[in-house]
């Protein structure tokens, strides 16, 4: 018999996974309930009229070159922009280091490609960002988890990271955990991972959303030539414009560049434009601290929601920016096996376990507080605290079955 398929499948697509978080939210779209799920910023802050006026403006102006194929490096204003944003942050850095890519995302996997061999290590934190993990996982790396507290790693358990290729590290609000590091933290992990020549890769889309006061500088301020940084428009502007980019040591930007032309010649050019055009006269200036108003809000009524609604024994974190809580459920419950429950009253989640390179915590979990009411956070907190507490007792859930 003729074989059914005449293609066969390079062995890093065998690597390559659905992204577990996908799957999950697959089950937490059903009508009517509450999703605490999503990674997505809030569509109510994107600068709709803004992003119209300058749509506008570009394709008076420069419609034919905005239109056009343009340069792999991105739009030299835009990287000027950056560049110049950057060393208000302490980084002094020049354009010629500034890559635009397709989102932030695209910067992890032109950074996967140009420094993984396949088996060399890379070390991550636990939990780190799952898509991370996919942007990896391709150029078939071994993964190592690194021992993490509050802050993020412990500078002593880097010397497990010994010989990695690179240190993955998410210093602001990280994702999933919405931890931050403070600037003890960044100075003695830095000083550690210099001291066995491990390269940093800084990942930072969240850095601005901050609620009380900006976090410390970027670690790439304290080691330039150790570390590539990653920056995006995604939570300042909207994700999906798809722009982020990527900063490098001059040396290694050529193979960025080239990797860069082979995966999509260049980001889209009138994207660049528009949004060069909207940010150009310091727009961010006003916009960023309307979404952290809004988002500071939001967290607030989820904290007071989580105090007033979660069993004794639940922890969690606070975050001081960005998108999420981290949720640890009572030693002995499995956030995964909740999940359908959850859902079944109406609220959802993401298990914090595909979250984790080795040694998966089964206990936790992830909320965003970003694009549900404050009202309607309270009442998905009420029912997630039902659900923890049936789980708790399953006497509860009988006989609130019985009454139901
Ligand atoms: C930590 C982290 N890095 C990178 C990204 C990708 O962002 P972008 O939209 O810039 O590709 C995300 C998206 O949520 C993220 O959470």
């Amino acid at each position: 018999m003729p074989n059914p398929t005449p293609w066969q499948l390079a062995r890093r697509a065998e690597r390559m996974n659905p992204s577990v978080i996908r799957e999950i939210l697959k089950i937490t779209e059903r009508p009517g309930v509450i999703s605490l799920a999503g990674g997505l910023p809030s569509p109510d802050t994107f600068p709709v009229d803004a992003m119209r006026e300058a749509t506008a403006r570009v394709l008076h102006d420069t419609p034919r070159e905005a239109l056009q194929y343009a340069a792999s490096e991105g739009f030299a204003p835009l990287r000027e922009w950056v560049a110049a944003q950057m060393s208000r942050q302490g980084l002094a850095v020049d354009a010629s280091r500034v890559l635009i890519t397709t989102g932030s995302q695209q910067g992890l996997d032109l950074v996967g490609k140009v420094l993984i061999d396949a088996g060399s290590r890379i070390a991550v934190e636990s939990p780190t960002y799952l898509g991370a993990l996919q942007a990896f996982a391709p150029y078939e790396p071994e993964v190592v988890g690194v021992e993490c507290d509050d802050e993020g790693p412990l500078p002593d358990a880097l010397a497990a990271a010994r010989g990695a290729r690179f240190l993955y590290l998410l210093p602001n609000f990280q994702n999933p955990s919405g931890r931050c590091m403070g600037a003890a933290r960044r100075d003695a992990l830095v000083a550690a991972a210099r001291s066995i020549g491990l390269p940093i890769v800084e990942d930072n889309p969240y850095g601005d959303l901050w609620f009380d006061a900006p976090p410390p500088a970027p670690l790439s301020t304290r080691w330039p030539e150790g570390s590539v940084y990653l920056g995006s428009f995604s939570k300042v502007l909207a994700p999906g414009l798809r722009l982020g980019y990527v900063i490098a040591p001059a040396a290694m930007m050529p193979k960025l560049l080239q990797a860069k032309q082979a995966a999509d010649l260049h980001t889209p050019g009138f994207n660049q434009r528009v949004v060069h055009e909207v940010i150009r006269d310091g727009f961010l200036d006003t916009h960023v601290p309307t979404i952290r108003a809004r988002y500071r809000a939001q967290r607030d009524a989820m904290r007071a929601a989580l105090e007033a609604h979660m069993p004794r024994g639940t922890r969690w974190n606070v975050p001081v920016g960005g998108m999420f809580f981290w949720v640890e459920l009572p030693e002995g419950l499995d956030a995964t096996a909740l999940l359908p429950r959850a859902v079944e009253l109406g609220v959802a989640y993401v298990p914090g376990a595909p979250f984790f390179a080795a040694e998966p915590r089964a206990n936790t979990l992830r909320l965003s507080f970003v694009t549900v009411a404050p009202d309607v956070i309270e009442r998905g907190i009420a029912l997630l605290g039902r659900a923890v507490g049936e789980a708790l007792d399953p006497a509860r859930r009988a006989a609130s079955t019985l009454t139901a």
